[in-house]
């Protein structure tokens, strides 16, 4: 970018600068840390010159955005085109409860829908199951059968808003039961829109809601893969997810590199599978963590979409530029959100919302004030919501595109966290890939070492939570929180008693009978699964199916 001259005569200001100026004011204000350091242990010096930058080559490196490497943004006018998505994760107690919801929040004016399952549906028990009891519509709705998803999206019309789905190990299923939907609706498929989380690997890694081993879910995924890519082609079949591996004490580093390993371990089992690689890699989406260092996470999102585009070209020689685009979705740090002076959050989420939309994200999730005590009240989630409509509409940031290019902080920062991401994506291959690094327990390693620094250096008053361990305040609980009917659980267990009294249990027992069969096929399921779900067989009983053929993950033990 720069040529040898001017680089020397910075070189040389630079030496001056540091031996003069800086030399004499930290004699008399020494600087009030030894050591400055992003998240992801990367040094922060004082300054940043272009002597930091000088084999940054613009047309390599940055080039235009929508298109490769697609640094600067997914898409040529990015916000001046169309704001990102805001898109709240919402869902808790019976389908009627979080249908309401819904409403409230497109009221309110957010873009996109994105659906939270309770935990017994996200491990693949119905509300009556012993398991379920106590989490039956807690962190998210109770959906048993197909009954409760036409509730859940009762007024809500599947070809004018896009659905994303927080779903895993089922996540066939729920799909299942969002084309039957569609069809009662009368929605053609290809007018759907939406995402499936569908990401296992990272429920291995992190999160923890899987059912069936390695092998039987990334067929299942690569089911979805084959089947939306012929049936439904505006669905992204996966949300390759970074944000609960961020959750669980990852770096930033740590993030992309996990992530897009996780990315390149489908890539591969959706080849191995028969897939051509531009067929279903333009419907891979991701799913990113916002967190608190403002210019580390905008570098991280720059750096991850450099990296992924050269990924899906140098490696899996992708042709479609639209299979090297790296799209995500950014929730803001769940994990940052102290109990303490809840209202601080506030601050911290629209500091996180700056960092997405400034780092170019396609789709966004602002957490709200009181979700470190409970899910959300009303007030809480639609100050959340204003907080990315004032981005959007107030701040200026969304006038240009990809507005802190050519920052040499940024710029540095981002090339920085793309060389380490690729160390660690390699160290990843030399063990074999995602699955086998899991297996060996090595990513959840590094992401447990990581964890207990950023926990001690909170406890050694080295990293400063405000509220938590500096200007804490004495405080009495807030009051107004939301609370989860206790009585879900039963009401849930009534419909379903009604439910099997009222259905055609023949049907039933047909489409079980037939999926049992396929299961143990290499065909692609989905066909028989949108049948049990049309004859209103529940969730358990499906996955209780596919239980049976497909047996359960057993989780690697790390000590
Ligand atoms: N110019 C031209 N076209 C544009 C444009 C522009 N400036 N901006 C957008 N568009 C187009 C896009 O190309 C797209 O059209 P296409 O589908 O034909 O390509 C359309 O407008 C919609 O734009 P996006 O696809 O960018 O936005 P979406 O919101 O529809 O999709 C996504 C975003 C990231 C690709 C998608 O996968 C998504 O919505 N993901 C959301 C995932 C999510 O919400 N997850 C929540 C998880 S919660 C969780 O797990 C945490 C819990 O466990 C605690």
């Amino acid at each position: 970018m720069f040529d040898n001259d001017k680089i020397n005569a910075i070189e040389q200001k630079y030496n001056e600068w540091e031996e003069k100026s800086v030399k004499k004011t930290v004699q008399r204000f020494p600087e009030r840390k030894t050591a400055f350091k992003t998240g992801s242990n990367i040094e922060v010096k004082n300054l940043y010159t272009p002597l930091d930058i000088k084999d940054l080559d613009y047309i390599e490196d940055l080039g235009f955005p929508g298109e490769y490497p697609f640094t600067r943004g997914v898409q040529p006018t990015m916000y001046r085109g169309r704001f990102w998505t805001m898109r709240q994760y919402a869902g808790f107690g019976t389908a009627e409860e979080s249908n309401k919801r819904y409403k409230f929040l497109l009221e309110q004016g957010q873009t996109g829908l994105s659906v939270a399952f309770d935990l017994p549906t996200q491990i693949g028990y119905d509300s009556d199951h012993p398991l379920a009891q106590g989490e039956v519509g807690k962190v998210g709705v109770a959906i048993d059968s197909l009954e409760d998803m036409e509730i859940l999206f009762d007024g809500i019309p599947l070809d004018r808003v896009s659905t994303s789905m927080t779903i895993n190990a089922p996540a066939a299923i729920l799909l299942a039961m969002y084309i039957a939907i569609a069809e009662k609706q009368n929605v053609p498929l290809e007018k759907l829109s939406g995402t499936i989380q569908n990401d296992i690997l990272k429920e291995y890694i992190a999160r923890g809601t899987y059912i069936f081993p390695p092998e039987p879910s990334m067929r299942l995924i690569t089911d979805i893969f084959e089947y939306c890519s012929k049936n439904i082609p505006n669905w992204n079949t996966i949300s390759i997810s970074g944000y609960h591996i961020r959750e669980a004490g990852a770096t930033a580093v740590q993030e992309v590199a996990f992530t897009l390993a996780n990315g390149i371990a489908y890539v591969d089992a959706a080849i191995k599978a028969g897939l051509n690689v531009d067929d279903f890699a333009p419907r891979l989406s991701f799913f990113f963590n916002a967190h608190n260092d403002i210019l580390e996470e905008v570098a991280k999102f720059r750096a991850a979409r450099r990296l992924w585009a050269k990924i899906m070209k140098d490696r899996f020689n992708a042709t479609n530029k639209k299979s090297m685009m790296l799209r995500f979705h950014t929730q803001t740090g769940g994990s940052t959100l102290t109990a303490q002076q809840p209202d601080n959050n506030i601050i911290r989420v629209t500091l996180q919302a700056l960092a997405a939309v400034l780092g170019g994200t396609q789709s966004l999730h602002t957490n709200s004030r009181d979700e470190a005590l409970a899910l959300p009240t009303e007030d809480s989630v639609r100050i959340a919501l204003r907080t990315q409509q004032i981005i959007a509409y107030e701040s200026g940031v969304a006038e240009t595109v990809d507005p802190l290019a050519g920052s040499y902080y940024i710029e540095y920062l981002t090339d920085k966290i793309e060389k380490e991401a690729q160390e660690y994506i390699d160290k990843i291959d030399r063990l074999g890939g995602a699955s086998k690094a899991i297996e060996k327990g090595f990513i959840q390693q590094e992401i447990q070492d990581s964890a207990y620094n950023y926990q001690k250096e909170v406890e050694n008053n080295q990293r400063i939570i405000v509220g938590v361990n500096k200007f804490r305040i004495e405080e009495a609980p807030p009051k107004d929180l939301l609370k989860v009917d206790p009585e879900v659980g039963r009401r849930q267990e009534q419909k379903l008693i009604q439910l099997k009294k009222n259905r055609n249990n023949d049907e039933v027992e047909r489409t079980l009978n037939n999926l049992k069969k396929m299961a143990k096929t290499k065909e692609n399921l989905m066909p028989a699964i949108i049948d049990c779900v049309k004859s209103y067989a529940t969730l358990g009983e499906i996955c209780g199916i596919l239980r049976e053929v497909f047996g359960e993950y057993k989780q690697a033990v790390i000590l």
